[in-house]
């Protein structure tokens, strides 16, 4: 039994010796140590030994055992060592070949022009407010003084997540929050984007942006507000650019206007972006309202603010040459890439 255990010892070297990676090294390991493996059965064949022999027959399997062991593990380690080896040559990086080009994206038009106006009015020692798209109805309109009947609803419907959260119709909801968070003196403005169920054409987008104005303290007057408005005019669309009122109504102003500027493309001559007109629709403005102010906390008798809100697409549209609105929103790149 003696030689018998010695020849598998042998067998094995040679196996383990000739085996050419790691499955077939697995076929050695089982042929040899599993269970149905040569040293396995010669423990069986052990009954018909002599108490005396057991023992030291048991014990060189054992030894012979981890012998066979280690010399699979220490080829297996061969094999692993390869391996990494050739990795290491086939995976060779080479650093001097050039990289792949990052495309990198350019700014939004329509950032673009926030960016500048943002800009503007922190000169002026203005604060950026920043506030939700989806608002509840209270802030879009009835804070702002337009009651669930008020015919300016209709004017600006919008999309209603229920009866009372919407998607903003306009940036004015920031005045209240404000209003309500903060004590006077305010100097805020707050841009970005709003909602209106409107079609798609050229000229109209079911969403759209606006940068709101607001300034609350004593003694604010309409003059504070023509004077902000001709320098912000002045320091977004040119030195040149005249600014003109024209009275109009918004539920939470009073009084309320429409300021237009003399077309930044034509001078005033009138051209295609202007219609002819010589004049471009640019903001939405007037004094904050009474009823707004309270409604916020702020006594009125104290207290008095002008607001505007301005539309910031019809800027880019006509700063930048861009005569479909549509093209703002489709985001291609080759489109917005000329920016
Ligand atoms: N929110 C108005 C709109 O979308 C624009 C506007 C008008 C804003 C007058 C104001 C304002 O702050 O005072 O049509």
């Amino acid at each position: 039994m003696k030689e018998q255990i010695e020849q598998i010892m042998l067998h094995a070297k040679e196996e383990v010796e000739q085996a050419s990676n790691l499955p077939s090294l697995n076929e050695v390991r089982v042929k040899y140590l599993g269970k149905k493996g040569e040293l396995t059965a010669v423990l069986r064949g052990m009954g018909g030994l002599s108490p005396e022999e057991r023992p030291v027959i048991g014990s060189l399997v054992n030894q012979t055992r981890d012998e066979i062991e280690l010399l699979i593990e220490q080829r297996e380690e061969q094999f692993k060592k390869q391996e990494l080896e050739e990795k290491l040559k086939t995976e060779k990086i080479d650093i001097t070949m050039p990289s792949n080009k990052e495309s990198i994206g350019s700014i939004h038009p329509i950032t673009q022009i926030i960016n500048d106006i943002k800009e503007i009015f922190i000169g002026l020692g203005y604060e950026i407010a920043e506030g939700p798209e989806i608002e509840l109805a209270t802030y879009n309109f009835d804070k702002l003084n337009t009651p669930p009947d008020h015919p300016a609803r209709d004017e600006q419907d919008t999309f209603y997540i229920t009866e009372d959260i919407v998607l903003r119709s306009q940036t004015s909801p920031m005045q209240a929050r404000t209003m309500e968070k903060q004590k006077p003196p305010i100097k805020i403005i707050c841009p970005g984007a709003v909602y209106r169920s409107d079609n798609v054409d050229a000229t109209h987008s079911p969403v759209f942006h606006q940068i709101e104005g607001l300034v609350v303290d004593k003694n604010i007057s309409m003059a504070d507000l023509k004077g902000t408005l001709e320098i912000f005019t002045k320091k977004c669309l040119g030195e040149n650019t005249k600014i003109r009122f024209r009275p109009h109504h918004f539920p939470f102003t009073e009084p309320s206007a429409e300021a237009d500027v003399s077309c930044f493309v034509c001078g005033g001559k009138g051209c295609r972006v202007c219609k002819g007109e010589g004049w471009i629709e640019l903001l939405g403005c007037g004094m904050v309202h009474p009823n707004v102010l309270r409604n916020c906390g702020i006594d009125p008798k104290e207290y008095s603010g002008f607001a505007f809100g301005c539309g910031v697409d019809r800027i880019a549209m006509a700063k930048f040459g861009i005569d479909d609105m549509r093209l703002l929103y489709e985001n291609d790149v080759r489109f917005l890439k000329q920016f």
